[in-house]
């Protein structure tokens, strides 16, 4: 194994990254890499010294309470926030990322909670929104109509017309286009924040559907997620972020639920501080 800096060495005694690498299909340069990364909202350190890798065709689960920091590390990545200290690699260079503009040339795609979309227009019109297509000064309607109608059908999302307003669709339904509107800019990093909090049963594995149609094409997904059975379900990778540091990077295949929420929790860092703290005490009768 090459030499790690201890940095990178996570309390498991997983590298950042190495988890992902158990994965035959991913490949060895991350297209995204935060190394050390801090950040800080006036009193508030809301990320110190945080690492992230996410590989082409891996999904990143990325987990943790509320306030740990997991929609700052994602504006951080998406150019809303700047980081303080640390470096961001783009397939293995470092880069700045200090506006969303920045994020976007790069080829990272952000889909937030609440999802933007216009109740108004159709379809067509939320997909293509702020980049429409024009033809001759006008804006190509039959082009445009027929590129939505190929791109949910690659990913087989289906929807009962591209030509109904977003407003009659069901909530898993305008998640889905949502996430399909942040691909028309061809990213190779979807960061999903909580795409599934507020849907059904049915309407979840839509989503995870379309999650895995992501890697399928190689893209590297970054998934906020508070359900650990979405992350089984579709995540090759979780990162868990606590009080705003990183506390563990675990192969989602080899993982236990519990493991994943005591890492959550701080149950595991309890339970060894306890022990120690244990010992002392004895050795010291
Ligand atoms: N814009 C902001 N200004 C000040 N504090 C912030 C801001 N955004 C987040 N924070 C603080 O940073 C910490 C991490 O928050 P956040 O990233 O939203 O956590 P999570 O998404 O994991 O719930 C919290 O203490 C939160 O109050
Ligand atoms: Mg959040």
């Amino acid at each position: 194994m090459p030499h790690v800096p201890p940095r990178l060495i996570t309390k498991r005694g997983i590298p950042a990254g190495q988890a992902a690498k158990e994965m035959v299909h991913v490949s060895a340069t991350p297209v995204l890499a935060l190394r050390g990364v801090s950040k800080r909202f006036g009193a508030v350190q809301a990320l110190t010294d945080v690492d992230l890798e996410v590989h082409a065709g891996e999904v990143v689960a990325l987990v943790g309470d509320n306030g740990a920091g997991k929609s700052t590390l994602v504006k951080t990545i998406a150019g809303v926030h700047p980081i303080d200290e640390g470096v961001i690699e783009w397939e293995g260079n470092p880069v700045s990322i200090n506006k969303p503009h920045d994020a976007q040339g790069l080829g990272v795609a952000t889909v937030y909670q609440d999802l933007a979309l216009c109740d108004n227009l159709d379809v067509v019109g939320n997909l293509f929104l702020g980049r429409e297509l024009l033809h001759r000064g006008v804006i190509d309607e039959v082009t445009m109509e027929k590129q939505a109608r190929e791109l949910l059908s690659t990913l087989s999302i289906r929807i009962p017309s591209v030509r109904i307003p977003i407003a009659s669709l069901s909530g898993g339904q305008r998640q889905v286009v949502a996430i399909a509107r942040s691909l028309i800019g061809d990213p190779k990093v979807v960061i999903l924040d909580e795409p599934t909090a507020a849907l059904g049963v049915e309407q979840t594995a839509q989503v995870l559907d379309l999650v895995e149609r992501l890697r399928e094409r190689d893209l590297g997904v970054i998934l906020i997620s508070h359900n650990m059975a979405d992350v089984k379900a579709v995540a090759d990778t979780v990162a868990v972020l606590r009080l705003g540091k990183n506390n563990g990077f675990f192969p989602v295949k080899s993982t236990s639920h519990e493991e994943i929420i005591a890492a959550i929790t701080g149950a595991t860092d309890n339970a060894v501080t306890r022990r120690a703290e244990r010992r002392t005490t004895e050795a010291a009768k």
